[in-house]
């Protein structure tokens, strides 16, 4: 069964044709990015303006690349929440007329359980994780989600049952990454810059503490991220300043606060599977860090490839499809 993906949620526009909700025959993305770098985050306007510009050429581009034709596609999955309204519009406007056109069932995915469902993509190069002895996730599963928009903790029974533990209950991991790149001068989006500088900032006794909100699951950032504010505005002209070690410590605290509520949840509910998903499961502390903890807990931790961590259609066409078939949904928008 061929699904084509749609996602517009944000700034990027992206289509992908997944075959039976894990083999990726094409995964297109097109992103307004550059545009919105100058502003300093998303102007909503500019994003849904690009949507409707590119939409069309970027679903043709999934169906060339997955050298499929639209009579090949047997279903249309769609993200419908949540994002950016304007957005969110051009993607599911465009799906319900293709999905009318071509008379195929449509599905409506929620973006951010999408994000969790990557781990279980066959992205290009699977064959060589399979050598490599990478096993399969399994559920049930705990997944974090960890976002621009969001930082969502969930206990997963079924693709169609996402049961929400615990979330932000402020700044977004990526949007506080963002935010103290923009206090570091980096640019944006600020996660991987920051990954990259931290890198050079080990050995600091610079020590930022994530808050912590004991017996929830639920997180919060905005903390830390004044914490880096102020520590800057206080040190910036000292020759001892030093913009890699605040990196460091601001992604320590914060990848620190994401593990440990993580390993608590698999451990409460005694779940051996932990799904990482979102543009932030793309940090290499986050990922080192979730590794060596899961696996003195005999967890598994599974990322999906880089690829898969920010905005793709794949993701949405993979959870479309169990969608359709175990839910035996033909329409839902
Ligand atoms: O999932 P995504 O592409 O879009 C949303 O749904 O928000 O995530 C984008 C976020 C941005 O905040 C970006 O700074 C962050 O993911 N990000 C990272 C890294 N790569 C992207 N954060 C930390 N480390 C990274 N390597
Ligand atoms: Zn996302």
């Amino acid at each position: 069964m061929n699904v084509l993906g749609l996602e517009t949620s944000c700034d990027e526009t992206a289509a992908a044709v997944v075959k039976d909700g894990k083999h990726v025959l094409s995964n297109v993305v097109a992103s307004s990015l550059q545009e919105h770098a100058q502003h300093g985050g998303i102007i909503p306007e500019i994003a849904s303006r690009r949507q409707l510009e590119f939409i069309i050429a970027v679903a043709e581009k999934a169906l060339i690349k997955a050298k499929v034709k639209l009579k090949d596609i047997d279903a249309v999955a769609v993200t419908s929440q949540p994002g950016l309204i304007g957005s969110l519009l051009v993607g599911i406007s465009f799906a319900r007329g293709l999905s009318f056109a071509i008379q195929k069932p449509l599905v409506s995915v929620n973006h951010i359980e999408a994000h969790a469902y990557a781990n279980f993509l066959e992205a290009p190069g699977a064959a060589a994780n399979k050598k490599s002895g990478r096993q399969k996730p399994k559920l049930p599963a705990i997944a974090l989600v960890v976002s621009g928009g969001h930082t969502n903790l969930y206990h997963v029974k079924a693709f169609d049952q996402f049961r929400l533990l615990g979330q932000t209950l402020d700044d977004a991991a990526g949007e506080a990454f963002d935010k103290v790149a923009k206090i570091l001068d980096l640019g944006y989006p600020g996660g991987p810059a920051i990954d990259g500088l931290a890198k050079n900032g080990k050995n600091t006794n610079v020590r930022f503490k994530s808050t912590v909100l004991p017996d929830t699951y639920n997180f919060s950032f905005s903390g830390v991220k004044t914490a880096v504010l102020y520590h800057c505005r206080d040190h910036k002209l000292q020759k001892e300043f030093s913009p890699a070690k605040t990196a460091y410590s601001f992604q320590d605290s914060v990848v620190l606060a994401l593990t440990q509520k993580s390993i608590s949840a698999c451990r409460k509910f005694n779940i051996e599977t932990l799904l990482i998903g979102g543009g932030v499961a793309a940090n290499s502390a986050l990922r080192a860090k979730l590794n060596e903890a899961s696996s003195q807990h005999n967890i598994h931790a599974h990322f999906p490839p880089l690829s898969l961590c920010t905005d793709n259609a794949a993701m949405i066409a993979g959870l479309g499809f169990h969608l359709i078939n175990e839910r035996r949904i033909t329409c839902l928008i």
